[in-house]
């Protein structure tokens, strides 16, 4: 049957009736809020590339964790900027690290909410590539042993999760190894699975202090085009032990956490980057779009698509807009 006697704008007349047809439901149970934390006390900078974002000192996330905590947001995901860079970014895995610190912190005041640590050496090595650097290149088996060791001391400090985002082979695995055997069998790894070399990591990387000095990150991290390699990747972190596999960035790669929510029983991630979130902004200060909808427009599109969680600076505004 078609016109007349099927009408879909029937279904559409009424805020009510389209409330009751909706598919996709947005939840604060989704959202992960990421927190940059920096040395010092007192301390809450704003980002100028993503508004509403604040690099903040450990006694200062706490009061920032308790916040988004009574908006409902579930997770935050940490990340630490070191006073002191080095070659091996030394920092990463220090027992008293800036991340260290801030998560022991934040189990102490804040123990109800999950807190997830990006393991990563970018934001603590000089030259700001993920790993390790031998002859001008990152080395892959030197820089996950470095990993392996970064996330333990996450994990020690009172992580919840580990998600590492450096994208060298085999880290999976060895994270997964080296956590049971320190006896942490029951923290769970995020993997940042597909991690796309990606043009919008900019803002990111300005919050963070983590552009690599030279090159770039195509060795390592994805490119773009790639649809089937994507899905490898993330099959091959599922067979390392991961436990919840990410896609990143989140919105120009839908199709590929489509296909990742076809091809496995396992719980996705999704990164709404810090390049899309600063992208939505900077139209809305210019009047060109309603940024709060296209904000809640892009979370919507990415649950629709399959995630199950979804990493975005605008969690704790769309917690607050979304209500309970
Ligand atoms: C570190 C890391 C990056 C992001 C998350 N973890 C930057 C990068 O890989 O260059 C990007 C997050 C964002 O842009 O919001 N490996
Ligand atoms: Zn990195």
């Amino acid at each position: 049957m078609s016109f007349p006697a099927t009408r879909m704008r029937r279904l559409r007349r009424t805020a009510t009736l389209r409330r009751m047809v909706r598919e996709t439901r947005l939840s604060r149970d989704d959202l992960i809020q990421p927190l940059f934390v920096v040395e010092g006390s007192g301390v809450r900078e704003a980002v100028a590339s993503m508004p509403g974002v604040f690099r903040y000192s450990v006694d200062q996330v706490v009061d920032e964790a308790k916040r988004v905590t009574d908006l409902g947001v579930p997770a935050v995901i940490l990340f630490g900027i070191p006073a002191a860079k080095d070659g091996e970014g030394s920092g990463a895995d220090a027992a008293d690290g800036i991340v260290q610190r801030a998560v022991a912190s934040l189990k102490r005041d804040v123990p109800e909410l999950c807190v997830i640590t990006d393991v990563c050496l970018c934001e603590y090595t000089d030259h700001g590539h993920c790993g390790i650097v031998e002859a001008e290149e990152v080395a892959n088996d030197p820089s996950v042993d470095r990993l392996a060791l970064t996330a333990l001391s996450h994990a020690r400090a009172g992580a919840d999760v580990v998600a590492p985002s450096d994208m060298m082979d085999g880290r999976v695995a060895t994270i997964r190894r080296t956590l049971d055997e320190h006896h942490f069998p029951d923290v769970p790894i995020l993997s940042y699975a597909a991690k796309v070399a990606s043009a919008y990591y900019g803002p990111f990387r300005d919050a963070a202090e983590s552009t690599p000095r030279f090159g770039d990150r195509r060795a390592y991290q994805m490119d773009p085009p790639n649809r089937r390699e994507a899905l490898r990747e993330l099959e091959l972190d599922l067979e390392e032990g991961a436990d919840v596999l990410m896609v990143k960035p989140a919105l120009p790669y839908l199709d590929i956490l489509a296909a990742a929510r076809e091809a496995f029983n396992v719980p996705l991630a999704a990164y709404h980057v810090s390049g899309e979130y600063a992208m939505i902004h900077a139209a809305a200060e210019r009047g060109w779009i309603d940024g709060e909808r296209a904000m809640e427009e892009a979370l919507v599109a990415i649950k629709r698509a399959g995630a199950d969680w979804i990493l975005t600076y605008a969690a704790a505004s769309m917690a607050a807009r979304l209500g309970s």
